[in-house]
């Protein structure tokens, strides 16, 4: 008798300290069929709304399958933690015209939000990058994320995948206490603007244990990010881990306290990035720090850049006034894909303050001789081992204007991943620059042909074997 109240007071205490005994809300008995045609948007959300009605711990279970779901908003506040346990297969429509919003699966106003079960949810963003012209028209329509986090807060998001969303992958806004952990990201490196997990307006944020390979950035931390972990993730193919781009809107809130540590970057355009427009607003990013890194064949391992300009959006050559300090670089090793390894370009209005460079070992192994590094208006502060030697060569902007160049019909193969790459000068952008049916591919173990483009708005015809331009947007 003792023994058995015993045991009674165990079990109860284990249903309230976790979900293991969660009420279980499986979309199948609300209708759901796993045939990959039925939409389950209705099944959904009746079982979200009963779980989130639950006073103890509830579960919304969608099993093994594929099922096919038109976007849904899982709207809090809750009664109670749910858990949100997917195991089978989400597929959205392909046709981007079927949406209504910017979302997918979007989930708003949750305290105590976990995800698991192995599951992925499948964009089907293949149809969208096709018609995603956003590089040559700045009021393109935005198409929808796979997932989006709108102020959710104590959240883990853990053991799912997001497949090809026709945007960003994950959207984060409004979060405070929020962990993703063993989650996985895929699209192809051609992909178009599927930034991996953006991140805005958040407090305590980690990216833990993860692995992102997609057409954008792996990581990228819009204003208002703050106290962001972002470890052991390995990212590639795509842009790179990035803070920014900053400065392009009014209002933006500070980014305060970024901490990337142990993440391996593979065969991607960037490694670790910090970003802002030039002409910008005021605003401050601080307290932001990169170590322990590997670069694998990265064509810009390590880049500050206070004049992102792509596609001409701005006015280049005047400075950002976003202001930049305490940055630190340590323990970043490996190869880089193009000469300029390091680059720390600060704002002329307002230097980086108490930069620190420490321990670098990258290796080029181009034509042009051995990787360099190159610095404008910081003095930072260096230690240990440093190849290449840390700003060895002043940047020195161009004064050339160029216009009136074309492209046309070029073809062939490419020895590095770059195929294609305008880089304009800061305050002298090209004009009337054309290009028009290139068709070049790079057959090396990074993956497509990729290519860059910097001050510059080309006018872009014909059809070409990859995308043109992409490399430098956000
Ligand atoms: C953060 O969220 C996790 C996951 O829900 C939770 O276990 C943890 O207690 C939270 N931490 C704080 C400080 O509230
Ligand atoms: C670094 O990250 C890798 C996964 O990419 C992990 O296996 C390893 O244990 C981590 N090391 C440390 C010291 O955290």
């Amino acid at each position: 008798m003792a023994m058995k109240s015993y045991v009674g007071a165990l079990l109860l205490l284990l249903s309230f300290s976790s979900s293991i005994n969660a009420q279980v809300f499986n979309v199948a008995t609300y209708g759901a069929k796993g045939d990959g045609s039925s939409d389950i948007s209705q099944a959904l959300l009746s079982a979200w709304k009963e779980a989130c009605a639950s006073t103890t711990p509830a579960k919304v279970l969608i099993p093994g399958g594929t099922f096919a779901l038109t976007e849904v908003a899982l709207d809090g506040p809750c009664k109670a933690p749910v858990e949100f346990e997917l195991q089978g297969t989400l597929k959205a429509p392909a046709d981007p015209s079927l949406f209504k919003t910017d979302g997918w699966v979007v989930f708003q106003r949750i305290d105590g939000l976990t995800m698991s079960g192995g599951g992925t949810f499948d964009g089907q963003g293949k149809t969208a990058w096709g018609q995603n012209d956003c590089a040559k028209n700045t009021n393109c329509r935005t198409l929808p994320t796979n997932l989006r986090f709108n102020f959710v807060t104590n959240a883990l998001i853990h053991d799912v995948t997001t497949l090809d969303s026709k945007y960003f992958q994950v959207n984060v806004l409004g979060a405070k206490n929020m962990t993703f952990q063993n989650f996985h990201v895929n699209a192809p490196a051609d992909s178009i603007n599927t930034d991996g997990i953006h991140i805005g307006r958040s407090d305590g944020v980690n990216i833990l244990d993860s692995d992102i390979k997609t057409g954008d950035d792996c990581v990228s931390l819009g204003d208002g990010s703050r106290q962001i972990t972002v470890k052991g993730v390995t990212c590639g193919p795509g842009h790179g881990i990035s803070v920014g781009s900053l400065g392009k809107y009014e209002n933006e809130e500070p980014v305060e306290g970024v901490f990337v540590t142990n993440c391996t970057i593979i065969g991607a355009d960037n490694g670790v990035r910090i970003k802002t427009w030039p002409a910008s607003k005021p605003g401050t990013a601080s307290d932001m720090h990169f170590e322990d890194i590997q670069m694998d064949n990265v064509l810009n391992p390590v880049i500050l850049d206070q004049g992102y300009c792509p596609f001409n959006q701005c006015k280049a050559g005047v400075p950002s006034l976003i202001k930049i300090s305490k940055v630190s670089f340590k323990k970043i090793r490996g190869t880089s894909a193009s000469q300029v390894a390091v680059k720390v370009l600060c704002s002329q209005s307002v230097p980086c303050q108490e930069v620190e460079i420490a321990d670098i070992d990258l290796v080029y192994n181009g034509p042009e001789g051995p990787a360099t590094s190159e610095c404008a208006n910081v003095k930072p502060v260096l230690s240990g081992k440093l190849n290449p030697a840390a700003c060895a060569k002043p940047h020195i902007p161009t004064k050339v204007k160029i216009s009136d160049v074309s492209f046309r019909d070029i073809r062939g193969t490419s020895a590095t991943p770059l195929a294609e790459k305008l880089g304009c000068g800061r305050g002298v952008p090209c004009q009337k620059l054309e290009l028009a049916d290139i068709n070049l591919r790079y057959n090396g173990r990074n993956g497509a042909a990729t290519s860059q483009c910097a001050n510059v708005k080309p006018t872009i015809t014909g059809k070409s074997s990859l995308p043109l331009c992409v490399g430098l947007r956000s």
